[in-house]
């Protein structure tokens, strides 16, 4: 799945039943009109599309990678061992410990290969894709234009007054 023909940022997740939450980081990679592509991609259950995925990801043209994956999660640790590019990790909520698990996976990366990590579940999902937009924005003026005005839009969607009780 892909919304342009020259995608940036790879999105990869461990089983069909991330994308409920990685479509939230292609909706902001839309509105941000960032090229992305998108697919399934277990490190454990198809290793060899994953190491494919990585492999070729510069030739590609991809920029950045953002991995999703719940449980026992070294997808992105194993994108980030195949490729120069950065990985941003986003752990999977509603495992073991409430997603700690996936949390503790993608982020406690022994030194060497590193793995940008976001916070969990959907959260994580929309913070990856800012994430890499700020990224990308350093060489795309208009991009970082747009990345401006999204903070802009979310700060004055946000009123000052308190909702009365309940
Ligand atoms: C991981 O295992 C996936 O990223 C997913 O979050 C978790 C559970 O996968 P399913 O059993 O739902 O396919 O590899």
């Amino acid at each position: 799945m892909s919304n342009a023909n020259n995608p940036l940022v790879g999105i990869v997740m461990g089983s069909a039943s991330d994308a409920p939450t990685m479509h939230k980081c292609a909706a902001v990679l839309d509105q941000l009109e960032i090229p992305y592509e998108m697919m399934v991609c277990s490190a454990h259950r198809t290793p060899a599309r994953a190491h494919t995925f990585a492999t070729t990801a510069e030739e590609r043209g991809l920029r950045l990678i953002i991995a999703a994956a719940g449980m026992s999660a070294h997808l992105a640790g194993v994108m980030a061992a195949l490729t120069h590019l950065p990985v941003l990790g986003v752990p999977m909520d509603g495992k073991l410990g409430g997603g700690l698990d996936a949390l503790l996976s993608t982020c406690n990366m022994p030194k060497g290969i590193p793995v940008g990590t976001m916070s969990m579940g959907s959260h994580g999902a929309v913070n990856a894709a800012l994430f890499a937009a700020a990224i990308l924005a350093g060489s795309d003026p208009a991009l970082c234009e747009r990345l401006k005005a999204y903070r802009a839009a979310q700060t004055a969607a946000i009123p000052e007054e308190v909702p009365p009780a309940e």
